[in-house]
């Protein structure tokens, strides 16, 4: 799944720093991340990112200061406690197989070009189909997964699929969770109690499965899906954060010398 965005961009992931307590963050990041930066950015990486602990707030102040800012959240949501009802809307729920990938795969898809709105803005690469294509077709055919599509008036409207195996940092993962990896409804169906419909009827089945805790990520500049999952007691966990370094400084070095 090559992109510009993966060529040009350097991850240090959740075990990638840690600082003694007695030590101040803010000086030892700032060593660590400028000999790093250095590094990176010689070599043609300009898109930095690291990810921290959502409640380590002294390591997030030291990160702003260097330039970052959030972008994304690992959240998780115990399922002792079911979703609260909502106003039900009429949908009928069915599991989805391998036959319907189309259905799966155009929901997606929505969901994609949703991203690409703004304040989100992430661009929307088309080469990377195929891939998102294939990956979901090799979900559904794992029975250790499941797909949940609501019909409205015979309709696909809304997608959630769980995967028993999370993304994002292992480190994080809470003991016997379900990853949800997608949710989705389609635009003209939303704010009508479908997602929240759906939502309880996935980690119901979740919880009868014996799983004790849902994860997911969502990026923190989408407004609809920050406030739902905020708003069904999704708690953040872990921040992805990110910095785009001016690319000029490749170039421009060059002219560093020319005072001398
Ligand atoms: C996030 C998303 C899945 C939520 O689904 P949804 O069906 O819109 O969610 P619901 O309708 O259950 O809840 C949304 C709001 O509608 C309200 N609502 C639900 N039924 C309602 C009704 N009959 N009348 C009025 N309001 C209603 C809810 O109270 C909620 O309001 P709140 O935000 O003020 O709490 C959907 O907005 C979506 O697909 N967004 C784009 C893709 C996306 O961001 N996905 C998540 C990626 S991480």
């Amino acid at each position: 799944m090559a992109s510009s965005a993966r060529r040009t961009a350097r991850r240090s992931p959740l075990h990638g720093f840690a600082v003694d307590a007695r030590d101040d963050a803010s000086e030892v990041l700032t060593a660590l991340y400028a000999a790093l930066a250095e590094r990176w950015t010689d070599g043609g990486f300009f898109r930095h990112s690291v990810s921290a602990l959502a409640d380590d707030r002294t390591a997030e102040a030291a990160w702003l200061d260097l330039g970052f800012g959030r972008s994304g959240a690992f959240a998780a949501r115990r399922l002792e406690t079911p979703v609260a009802p909502g106003p039900a809307p009429h949908i009928e729920v069915r599991e989805a197989t391998s036959e319907d990938i189309e259905v799966v795969s155009r929901l997606t898809h929505v969901n994609v070009r949703h991203h690409r709105t703004t304040p989100i803005l992430w661009p929307y690469l088309r080469e990377t189909d195929a891939a998102l294509h294939a990956f979901e077709a090799q979900a559904l055919a794992d029975e250790a997964n499941v797909a949940f599509v609501a019909y409205q008036e015979g309709r696909p409207v809304a997608l959630q699929l769980y995967l028993r195996a999370g993304f994002g940092a292992e480190m994080a993962h809470p003991e016997r969770s379900v990853y949800l990896f997608e949710a989705v409804v389609n635009e003209a169906a939303r704010n009508t109690g479908i997602g929240s419909a759906l939502l309880a009827h996935g980690l119901g089945w979740a919880r009868d499965q014996g799983y004790e805790v849902c994860t997911l990520h969502y990026a923190t500049a989408n407004p609809s899906g920050r406030r739902f999952w905020q708003r069904h007691g999704f708690v953040r966990l872990v921040h992805s954060m990110g910095r785009h370094v001016d690319e000029r400084i490749a170039w421009a070095r060059a002219y560093e010398d020319e005072g001398e």
